[in-house]
């Protein structure tokens, strides 16, 4: 036994944390952060990471995507403030109010149906009113939100905690529309001031508003690319961030093979020369979208190594016949770094024409994530052995990290 998975991503928590620091040298002082976990931390495995920050405490709360996602928390025994950052539909009332998670709401009706659920359990509910400056997603335009503000705070019901708006393209380094929506909210928060509505907290900045604008101006920012260090280090502001995920797989099979000879389905490939094919136990099951087919490589020993033939559910290949020593067992890296070479996930949506946040939600079950307190390269560097990676921890040393 090599102890290593088949198919599994390294969570570097250290980096989180790292990335995190960077969020908060960028907002201003008494400035809160939520951290935006929904789609199970963007895929990197929610549970270990929200017990990581909250024990340091690096952030103040956290932004799901819905109720289930919201009860994981709570049943994982995080009880720190939670935001359900979407709109919920009637059946997760009960359980929204049940456990004290705030709710983003965006009409009359369902405020109405939140406040008749507060009023059946006694329980009061936390809204936030999301006001549309330019996402044109979820959340009504100012007059409306303003409405819907007031009626919050007339509610016995009902506490009105936040309200905020969403960037849509704050990526975009020095975006005037990012700059406009800040300028409407701004007017927007204005109004609600002007007109005696009590609002504890204004949220608006995402990650792409914290590094590249200035939008980290209010009570609180909403960060989740940016803390998992999944923006493009190339953009001015994100150089320093840190990737927090690696997807390493290992080769499971090995063949010498003639001229001539057929990869895969529909024989998309055929070997030019006479090669060595290695089979790894990573397919578009696992998020190797079978777009990548023929078109990408990984790095096997440190050394680029070109997937040839169709991807298929559980396998890919990959000609391995330039480098020298490869051998069934050895570590295969599709995101991160094995020696000089990397791979991020922003290479990776460049090549779907995609962006980062598929690449990693699209990480599937089979994926062993595995957090690991402290950076996790550093075999990969100091690398002697032909098997480059730190093999993972054991189920055992995983929980005592994380309690
Ligand atoms: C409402 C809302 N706020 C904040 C975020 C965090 O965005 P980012 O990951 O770009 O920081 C998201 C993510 O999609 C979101 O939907």
């Amino acid at each position: 036994m090599n102890g290593r998975k088949r198919v599994w991503a390294d969570i570097d928590l250290d980096a989180i944390s790292h990335n995190l620091g960077v969020i908060r040298s960028r907002i201003r002082e008494g400035g809160k952060i939520m951290l935006v976990s929904k789609a199970d931390a963007y895929g990197h495995g929610v549970i270990p990471i929200a017990r990581h920050v909250l024990s340091r405490n690096e952030v103040a709360a956290f932004g799901v995507g819905d109720s289930e996602e919201a009860l994981e928390l709570r049943e994982a025994g995080i009880d720190a403030p939670i935001l359900i950052l979407g709109a919920i539909v009637e059946d997760e009332d009960e359980l929204v109010v049940a456990n004290d998670i705030a709710i983003c709401a965006h009409s009359m009706s369902r405020i109405r149906q939140l406040e008749r659920e507060a009023r059946r359990q006694g329980r009061k509910c936390r809204i936030h009113i999301m006001v549309d400056t330019g996402m044109g997603r979820l959340g009504p335009f100012a007059d409306k939100a303003l409405e819907l503000a007031q009626v919050v705070v007339d509610s016995e019901w009902l506490t009105l905690e936040g309200v905020a708006t969403h960037f849509s393209s704050s990526q975009n380094v020095d975006d005037p529309f990012t700059q406009l929506q800040a300028r409407r909210f701004d007017e927007f928060r204005d109004r609600l001031i002007a007109s005696g509505v009590p609002v504890p907290v204004f949220h608006a900045a995402n990650s792409g508003a914290v590094l590249f604008e200035d939008g980290a101006t209010h009570d609180l920012v909403r960060v989740g690319a940016a803390a998992y260090g999944m923006i493009d280090r190339k953009k001015p502001g994100a150089e320093t961030l840190r990737p927090a995920l690696a997807l390493r797989t290992q080769i499971i099979y090995l063949k010498d093979v003639p001229p001539g000879t057929p990869i895969s389905y529909n024989r998309m490939y055929t070997t030019p020369k006479k090669t060595r094919i290695a089979t790894l136990p990573i397919g578009y099951n696992d998020g190797l979208r079978y777009a990548l087919s023929n078109r990408w490589s990984v790095l096997v020993n440190g050394q680029k190594a070109p997937i040839v033939g169709a991807i298929s559910m559980d396998y890919c290949m990959v000609d391995v016949g330039h480098l020298p020593n490869v051998r069934a067992g050895d570590v295969c890296t599709l995101i991160g770094r094995d020696g000089d070479q990397e791979l991020t996930v922003t290479d990776w949506a460049d090549a779907l024409r995609t962006v980062p946040y598929e690449v990693t939600t699209g990480l599937g079950r089979r994926v062993k994530r595995i957090h690991r307190p402290e950076r996790c390269r550093p075999s990969l560097a100091v690398r002697s052995t032909r098997t480059s990676t730190t093999p993972p921890r054991t189920d055992q040393e995983r929980a005592a990290e994380v309690s």
